[in-house]
């Protein structure tokens, strides 16, 4: 959704667009072009991304003065905004999950299709790894996070399964013991049966769910009139807790008027200011060029004009 996205920053007001989850630099590289008013605020909490970014400055003349980077957690936000003396953003792009490097080296552990070590940290530094997640973790609690992470049906069998296999030290045994423990029809179904599995370790490795609320409030807060709070979720974890928040902006406006930033559109007829706009689905095309690109959801809220909110 490079092109929904660049779009979506082409009418914020002149300022720093925060790219909270930076990757490659894909997205912050289309949203410069787009927009030639604004600056990117970059964070990745992955050593390897930030190093890119700051070679692709380097190497690119057009980023320099363009393109700041920071490795850090996207809920370290409001320190970022502190010491780079930033008051207020004209946006923030939250694409959520992994990047394609981290899936595709086997050294990073994230990938059930990749032989490598169970780990599935983004950011390096960090203490907990998934080989701490799969073999210290309490048969009830590993159960509870498939299920809370990904919705996982045979999520008792899996963790009892890992359990019964400890210790497990790479991916491939891990998604062995993960597709042994699925009974045969389900295994057929609803792509690789490792899938879910890994991803609610993923998610209680990096505490992705734990995080996002917090972020994106704070993301919103620092907002600016007419500027754009923008996230690409890919589950439905993710998805709830995104509807949560901007939903409670938007409640927050309904019911103080004055001093509150959003109001959806529905309530403001025909003036088109304040806007929350339902999710966009990737298009049939991307879809089927990007395997990623099925699941995700594009989800925008837009701060309202001062003199129309009360
Ligand atoms: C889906 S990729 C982003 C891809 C990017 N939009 C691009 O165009 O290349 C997600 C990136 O966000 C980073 N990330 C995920 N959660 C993060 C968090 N809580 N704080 C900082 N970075 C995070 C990951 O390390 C990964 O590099």
């Amino acid at each position: 959704m490079l092109n929904e996205i660049a779009q979506c920053f082409t009418t914020v007001p002149p300022g720093v667009v925060v790219d909270a989850t930076f990757g490659l630099g894909g997205h912050a590289k289309a949203i410069l072009k787009a927009n030639p008013s604004i600056q990117i605020l970059g964070l990745d909490q992955d050593a390897d991304a930030i190093a890119n970014a700051e070679r692709m400055i380097v190497d690119d003349a057009s980023l320099r003065g363009r393109l700041t980077v920071r490795r850090v957690r996207f809920d370290s936000l409001n320190a970022v905004l502190e010491e780079l003396s930033i008051k207020e953003i004209s946006g923030a792009l939250f694409d959520l999950g992994v990047s394609s490097p981290q899936l595709d080296i086997a050294e990073r552990g994230f990938s059930y299709r990749n032989d490598g070590p169970l780990d599935m940290r983004m950011d390096q530094r960090g203490e907990l790894s998934a080989a701490d997640v799969v073999n210290s973790y309490q048969e009830s609690e590993l159960a509870g996070i498939i299920t809370e992470n990904a919705d996982e049906k045979f999520a008792r069998r899996i963790a009892r399964a890992i359990v019964a296999a400890r210790p497990i030290s790479t991916t491939t045994h891990l998604a062995e013991v993960i597709v042994a423990a699925i009974p045969a029809p389900a295994r057929r179904t609803g792509g690789h049966p490792a899938k879910r599995t890994f991803q609610a370790i993923r998610i209680e490795v990096n505490k992705e769910l734990e995080i996002l609320a917090r972020a994106l409030q704070v993301a919103i807060d620092a907002t600016k009139v007419g500027g754009r709070v923008a996230v690409l979720t890919y589950h439905s974890g993710e998805n709830r807790i995104v509807k949560q928040v901007f939903r409670s902006s938007e409640k927050d406006a309904d019911e103080q008027k004055i001093g509150s930033p959003f109001v959806h559109e529905s309530q403001l007829g025909t003036r088109r200011v304040h806007r929350v706009r339902v999710a966009q689905y990737p298009s049939e095309h991307e879809q089927t060029q990007n395997r990623r690109a099925k699941s995700a959801r594009l989800r925008v809220i837009e701060k309202a004009l001062a003199e129309a909110r009360g």
